[in-house]
């Protein structure tokens, strides 16, 4: 549905988007993840056909989207980053006019709305001023403006934004119920939503691809390589740590103080699980122990190792 070939946007000394490579499948649901200033808007974009690329070339459908553009974007809605609604004009009103530009035939035109009403859940507002709504309703608004013409594929630049969590389950849930008939490539900064949303997960950042996969397998990759917590008493935290590094399957040990206790951050070997281990080490010496944990990996975390520990998202 989607590829995407050495993809580049500079603007003027900035390199916005450095030559990614990705595609998206039919019935695919994409998750673009990135902190601020990653390059996903300027990405997404470049996909709808609104900012040529300084080099490299991606199609959807089948149609290069910047050759072909017009072709390609009857396959393309897009919700953008700041939607732009003409806010003195009736929901129903607007939607019917956006329907007609982007190519619907007239006689479609009273269906197509009432479809799409009823899918964003618009039903009771399609009589009212886009200006007038909330920042929750203006999104679905924005969302029914990008499936009015029944594109294959939808690109969503942060749908979520700005919205109260009550706006953000009922934009989420209509993004799911989506799903069922469109692709869908969509940017975020919420990890969480990411995982709920999507089958697959882009990391971008600094115009780079840092990560490529589902966030099952995201996890998975990490948490082979995942930290064991272990508390114990121990009258020497320093000699401790030295011989807790000799263990089978243990890659390093850091330990910091707590009271009486002496919290160690044990790195495991990757496919090792030395809980067993330290199990029978903290028995032999007699340490008395309150934990022997390994946490499981979020995407938080996912994202942080591959980004290089950034958090500023
Ligand atoms: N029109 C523009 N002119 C100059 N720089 C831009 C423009 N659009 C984006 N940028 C820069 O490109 C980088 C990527 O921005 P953007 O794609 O908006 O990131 P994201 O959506 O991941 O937050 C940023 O450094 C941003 O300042
Ligand atoms: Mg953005």
């Amino acid at each position: 549905m989607v590829k995407v070939e050495q993809l580049t946007k500079r603007f003027g000394a900035i390199t916005a988007v450095d030559g990614i490579d990705f595609t998206v499948e039919k019935g695919e649901i994409v998750g673009f993840l990135g902190p601020n200033g990653a390059g996903k808007s300027t990405t997404m974009r470049m996909l709808a056909g609104y900012l040529p690329p300084t080099s490299g070339r991606a199609s959807v459908a089948g149609f290069d989207i910047f050759s072909e553009s017009l072709k390609a974007r009857e396959h393309i809605g897009y919700l953008p980053e700041n939607v732009p609604l003409y806010l003195d004009m009736r929901v129903a009103e607007f939607l019917r006019y956006r329907a007609g530009l982007k190519g619907v035939p007239q006689r479609r035109l009273t269906e197509r709305v009432g479809d799409v009403l009823e899918m964003c859940g618009l039903d009771e507002v399609g009589k009212k001023i886009i200006g007038r709504l909330s920042k929750g309703f203006r999104q679905r608004v924005g969302l029914a403006d990008a499936m009015i013409h029944e594109p294959d594929l939808l690109i969503l630049d942060e749908p979520t934004i700005g919205l109260d969590p009550n706006q953000i389950r009922l934009v989420r849930d209509l993004i799911r119920n989506l799903r069922r008939h469109h692709t869908i490539l969509l940017s975020s900064h919420i990890l969480p939503e990411v995982e709920m949303l999507c089958s697959r997960v882009i990391i971008i950042n600094k115009g780079r691809i840092e990560a490529m996969d589902t966030p099952q397998n995201l996890r998975a990759r990490l948490g082979q390589a995942g930290h064991i917590l272990f508390d114990a008493i121990v009258a020497d935290p320093r000699a401790a740590a030295t011989d807790l590094r000799q263990l089978e399957g243990v890659q390093g040990v850091s330990h910091r103080r707590d009271g009486d206790w002496t919290v160690f951050t044990i790195e495991a070997a990757p496919d090792r699980d030395p809980r067993e281990a330290l199990f029978h080490h903290a028995t032999e010496n007699k340490w008395r122990v309150r934990e022997i944990s390994r946490p499981p990996v979020t995407l938080e975390r996912v994202f942080a190792e591959v980004t290089g520990g950034e958090e500023n998202f």
